[in-house]
């Protein structure tokens, strides 16, 4: 549902508004804070105690009193029935123009029923799979009167440095674009006022994960075509997909802050994109742009926002504050505020507010049993095993039923961090934990479970060491569950260092120098430095934050009733000094080895783009997983050997080259496989990453299956961004691989001329 699609009996009932409203009213609708309000007796009779409503900090704002005045538009994470009915009772019934509030709220991955974070989503490779979590989250969050996410996140991340990756789909756009979508259709369905579907706010326009030493709100700095081919992508896809709302970044781009920028928020954004929905700050990104050193006060940075095409200022107190006198001056045209104004209502009313703008029914507030297959689907699909077994050693997993296994780590029996960054309510309570679902199982078939926390997550005390070891030592396997806590990463959480935390290590090497097996899970929100563990642990498995179902959905993994499928969607290094790294690397005039034209038969490694400690290449690489069955590939081919450039600048609908390949489960069980396909633009008048991804499909196969697949290619997947900025194709030699990860190697060619 595209609300951006103008309805003329809508248009002319926001004409007729716009004509009866006061500046006040108009600027109230751009306005958004939080719920605060003097606890006085002329507050309503409900408790506002019971609301967890903030008195407003001295000097600060009354939400209520503004709702009550017709002077606030939307609220941000005030989240509940009562409170929200609360605050749209006094914006409908006490104003004069009964413009009912917008609810906006931080919902990125579920609602009360918390399902992985979104990076571990993202691993599934599952658009499918994240729509009907998305619709899931909306479903919940209508009950407490939240009709609007501030979700997807969509930032391209290549530095796990930068704890904000947790939120998004990793370091490719052509993915990060397939889930963009997914999320938008998930929560908006067909009909925004649907009672599962809510306003989404595609984020953080824009390029906020290039964010420099992946330090958070860092300055952003690149040429514009790799901002058009690798950043926009996946905002630029939410927003064709009919995302409501846009929200604009902290991060400068270009020296110009995204939130004053108008070159993205209007020669792309509105001109480019034909987005005419609202755009709403990030928290107080309006008067941060006094910090950037744009804005020498309120006045000017509110006027930049405004004018640069930001609607709805989000905590900042600078629009209901400066816009007044800003546009009684004449400096703000009113026909600006008018616009961001109609932007505002037209969702309103797409939302069904005007007719329904009170929540009734009974309210969800905790995980829903009826949701938790669903979560735990989710959970299992988004682990990624990265190794099963030493080279030449039968694989470890799946672990066998009748075993004594020891638990150890301090994850290994932690509600609390299990649900990731931003989840809600955080009822810790309603995880499942690892421990737990172990010992259930250990109770079903025979297993016998030790337990042994073994270390804190950060800190150097090897108080639990002994015990850890004890318990190691009377086993026949170790399971250890280490990572980081959920606060490490998110908002404001980049890590110089991406090793385990602690002295995590430490225990998993006294673990590992037992000698018995060894099954390393790892709870993390990013990609860690695993350089150690990977040749010294038989197996491991990054399990991200998995949500309420984490105990379930490893147990089942564990022992085999579920196959691993997951993917990585952010390349794992060996070391943060390779950091940001990322496969679509460009090949550079050294690449890490080549034949020296000038000495047949050598291969000059010396005076290569290298370092000299570390190889370029990631440990776990993007699009690795491993699975419990094996998958070969067979028959990569394009189904043209040439393919005419002029047809296809004429025809960009046209798709000219299917590539195909035959997969096969070479292995003895049931599974599902993410097909991968990459394509290299070789003697183009713009350097070409050394390959990209441009096509996938998630294929279930039974022992000795095979299966044809094909992947189209057209104008999308063979163009690249230009001198002019602008997509083109060009006479020059395409290679197509298919596979497994973005190190398949088998590969087919043609000719574009
Ligand atoms: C935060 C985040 C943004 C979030 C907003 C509202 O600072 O950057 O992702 O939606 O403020 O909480």
């Amino acid at each position: 549902m595209r609300p951006q699609l103008a309805d003329p009996k809508i248009e002319r009932r926001i004409d007729e508004l716009l004509r009866q409203m006061t500046l006040a009213e108009k600027i109230g609708q751009l306005v958004q804070y939080s719920a605060t309000e003097e606890r006085s007796a002329k507050t309503s009779a409900v408790n506002t105690a019971a609301l967890n409503v903030n008195p407003p900090a001295p000097g600060g704002v009354d939400s209520f009193k503004l709702a009550e005045a017709g002077e606030l538009g939307s609220m941000l994470n005030t989240v509940g029935q009562e409170i929200t009915n609360h605050f749209q009772h006094a914006a409908v019934d006490h104003t004069r123009l009964h413009i009912p509030l917008l609810f906006g709220a931080d919902v990125i991955h579920g609602f009360r029923t918390i399902f992985p974070v979104p990076l571990g989503t993202a691993s599934s490779w599952d658009p499918e799979l994240i729509s009907a979590l998305a619709h899931m989250a909306a479903s919940e969050a209508r009950t407490a009167g939240v009709n609007w996410f501030y979700s997807p996140m969509v930032d391209v991340a290549r530095d796990p440095r930068w704890g904000r990756c947790t939120e998004g789909a990793g370091e490719d756009p052509y993915l990060g674009a397939a889930i963009a979508r997914a999320y938008i259709r998930g929560y908006q369905g067909e009909d925004l006022s649907a009672a599962g579907s809510v306003a989404a706010s595609v984020k953080h326009f824009a390029a906020y994960g290039a964010a420099e030493a992946g330090r958070d709100y860092n300055t952003t700095d690149m040429s514009e075509i790799r901002l058009r081919q690798v950043y926009l992508p996946p905002y630029r896809a939410a927003v064709e997909a009919g995302a409501a709302t846009v929200m604009s970044a902290f991060n400068s781009l270009n020296g110009i802050p995204a939130t004053a920028n108008p070159f993205l928020l209007q020669t792309i954004l509105r001109s480019e994109w034909g987005f005419n929905g609202p755009v709403v700050s990030d928290y107080t990104a309006v008067m941060e742009l006094v910090r950037h050193g744009i804005a020498l006060n309120g006045a000017t940075a509110a006027a930049k926002a405004v004018t640069a095409g930001v609607d709805i200022d989000m905590m900042s107190h600078l629009y209901d504050a400066e816009l007044p006198a800003l546009v009684k001056s004449g400096r703000v045209p009113v026909g600006t505020i008018d616009e961001a104004v109609r932007r505002v209502l037209r969702l309103k009313f797409a939302l069904g507010l005007f007719t329904q703008p009170f929540t009734q029914g009974s309210e969800v507030t905790n995980a829903v049993a009826s949701h938790r297959p669903l979560a735990r689907r989710a959970a299992e699909e988004s682990f990624v095993l990265l190794k099963n077994g030493d080279a030449g050693e039968s694989p470890l997993l799946p672990l066998p039923k009748n075993k004594k296994i020891a638990l150890i780590g301090p994850l290994a029996d932690n509600a609390n961090d299990m649900v990731g960054a931003w989840s809600g309510a955080n009822n810790f309570g309603d995880v499942v934990t690892l421990r737990s679902a172990l010992m259930e199982h250990a109770q079903q078939n025979g297993t016998t479970l030790l337990y042994a926390k073994g270390s804190e997550i950060s800190g150097d005390s090897e108080a639990g060491f002994a015990e850890a070891v004890s318990a190691a030592r009377a086993a026949d396997i170790a399971v250890l569950a280490l990572g980081e806590s959920s606060d490490m990463s998110g908002e404001a959480a980049s890590r110089a260092h991406l090793d385990l935390p602690g002295n995590q290590q430490k225990l998993l090497e006294s673990i590992a120098a037992i000698g018995k097996p060894v099954v390393l899970l790892v709870f993390s929100g990013r990609p860690l430095v695993l350089d150690w563990e990977a040749s010294h642990v038989a197996a491991i498995m990054e399990v991200w934050f998995p949500g309420v179902e984490t105990g379930p959905a490893i147990v089942e993994t564990l022992f085999g009733d579920v196959s691993p499928s997951g993917k990585l969607t952010m390349s794992f290094p060996r070391a943060v000094g390779q950091e940001p790294l990322y496969y679509s690397q460009f090949p550079t005039g050294r690449p890490e080895q080549f034949p020296d034209p000038a000495h047949p038969g050598f291969v000059e490694t010396k005076y290569v783009s290298k370092y000299l400690d570390v190889p370029n290449d990631a440990l776990f690489p993007f699009g690795y997983g491993l699975s419990y069955t094996t998958f070969t590939y067979s028959n990569i081919k394009v189904s043209a050997t040439t393919v005419s450039v002029a047809m296809l600048r004429r025809n960009q609908k046209a798709q000219p080259v299917n590539a195909s390949a035959t997969v096969t489960n070479t292995g003895h069980r049931r599974a599902t496989e993410v097909v991968q396909c990459y394509v290299r633009i070789l003697g183009a008048s713009v350097e070409q990453p050394v390959r990209n991804l441009k096509g996938f499909m998630r294929v279930t196969l039974d022992p000795g299956e095979a299966k044809s697949i094909q992947i189209p290619l057209g104008f999308e997947e063979l163009s690249f961004y230009g001198r002019e900025n602008r997509p083109v194709v060009e006479p020059a030699d395409y290679t197509v691989w298919i596979g497994g990860s973005s190190t398949a190697q088998q590969s087919a060619h043609f000719k574009m001329q």
